[in-house]
């Protein structure tokens, strides 16, 4: 059986990882499709070179633009690579453009779609993200889903239960195989100044938050109530979509909040695992501090990602500064003791043992 993974982002590259190195380690036969969505050295690169994967058998470096161009670019080139490579399978992770254009491009020439982190569902429309999810979900064989409640989403929408596969998912795969490397490689903390618990972490760059001007502000007005309240600094290591947008609504860098450039993952890791508290839309980083056991406060109205706010490791505070003072106030005073609902490590396995049934 000939697989395709296709990526194109920093959290697909993250979350195949594991994936990527179960097909190494059966030498099955596979090749990785990287659409070029994401494509700046630290939201790229790093990622390939620190998690030590193998170059992509083809980038087709479609870049930024708006929706339709990006995802049109997409599905031209990769429709004109499996038809030339002819797999059996393409598997495509997460809500991204890129996995949209994957699964469409696949289920037309009549190539099985499998989805992983599947059935997952914010129920807000307003998202790109919750209609790639959405159309991805309903165009996919396999459907493999990270819990059980990701797998009850997708019964009540009518896929059909022989479809879909409760795996956990491959971010605990990632955070397990690298949290190790993690004391052995960064040297973040000591470069940057910072102790265990003496910082509070940050990162934003939900479409719906960062380019709306006042509900960036609200969150930058959030920030800086924190870092009064609790004398601690803000590290906020800062996506390219954010960075534009600060840059164009004129709001400027203030005190208290440390802004660098997005890091690489054993890094990030490093600051996430040491931090007081993290503030955050990303879902990943909901993901990692739920398995992390570090608490985190979402500047969200919606999660995807029930399963945080369920254990106890996370709440939704919006981007309303008042919120968002009140939410680290609960959060930062809880015990952290929550078990992750994320599964345990195998999801990589799970996913290649399911593939193996169907060849
Ligand atoms: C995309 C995904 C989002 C995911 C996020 C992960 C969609 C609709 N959005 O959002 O679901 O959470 O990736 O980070 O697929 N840019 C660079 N360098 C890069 C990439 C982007 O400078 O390597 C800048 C460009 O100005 C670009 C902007 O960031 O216009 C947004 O990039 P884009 O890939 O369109 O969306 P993300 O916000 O990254
Ligand atoms: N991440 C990273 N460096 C950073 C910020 C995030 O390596 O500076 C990692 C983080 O550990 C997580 C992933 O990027 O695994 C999350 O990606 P992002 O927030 O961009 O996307 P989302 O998960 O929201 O789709």
């Amino acid at each position: 059986m000939k697989i395709c993974i296709i990526l194109g982002t920093r959290p697909e590259i993250i979350k195949m990882a594991p994936i990527i190195r179960e097909c190494e380690k059966k030498h099955a036969d596979y090749f990785v499709l990287h659409t070029g969505q994401h494509y700046s050295i630290n939201m790229d690169k790093i990622f390939f070179d620190e998690l030590k994967l193998p170059q992509p058998g083809y980038n087709l470096d479609v870049g930024s633009g708006t929706h339709a161009k990006q995802t049109a670019d997409m599905l031209v080139g990769i429709e004109n690579v499996l038809l030339k490579e002819k797999p059996d399978i393409v598997l495509v992770e997460g809500d991204t453009n890129t996995v949209l254009a994957g699964s469409l491009a696949a289920s037309k020439l009549h190539i099985l779609v499998g989805h992983v982190e599947a059935g997952l569902r914010s129920y807000d429309r307003n998202m790109p993200e919750e209609i790639n999810r959405i159309l991805s979900d309903h165009v996919s064989d396999y459907l493999f889903a990270p819990t059980e409640k990701a797998k009850s989403n997708l019964l009540s929408e009518g896929i059909p239960a022989n479809k879909i596969f409760v795996t956990g998912n491959t971010i605990v795969d990632s955070v397990l195989q690298h949290i190790k490397l993690v004391k052995e490689k960064s040297d973040v903390l000591k470069n940057m100044n910072l102790k265990k618990d003496g910082y509070i972490l940050m990162t934003a760059h939900r479409q719906e938050n960062v380019d709306v001007k006042n509900r960036l502000k609200g969150i930058f007005d959030g920030l800086k109530i924190i870092c009064k309240e609790y004398r601690l600094p803000v590290i906020f290591p800062i996506h390219p979509r954010t960075r534009k947008r600060m840059e164009a609504f004129g709001l400027k860098e203030t005190e208290g909040i440390v802004f660098t450039e997005p890091v690489g993952f054993l890094d990030f890791l490093e600051l996430e695992s040491n931090a007081r508290l993290v503030l955050t839309d990303s879902g990943g980083v909901q993901e990692e501090t739920c398995i992390l056991n570090v608490p985190c406060v979402t500047l969200r109205d919606n999660t995807e990602r029930p399963e945080t706010i369920d254990v106890g490791s996370n709440m939704l505070a919006g981007t309303t500064p008042e919120k968002i003072r009140d939410s680290v106030r609960h959060m930062i005073s809880k015990k952290t003791n929550w078990k992750n609902p994320f599964g345990d490590g195998k999801a990589a396995l799970r996913i290649l043992s399911i593939l193996d049934k169907m060849s």
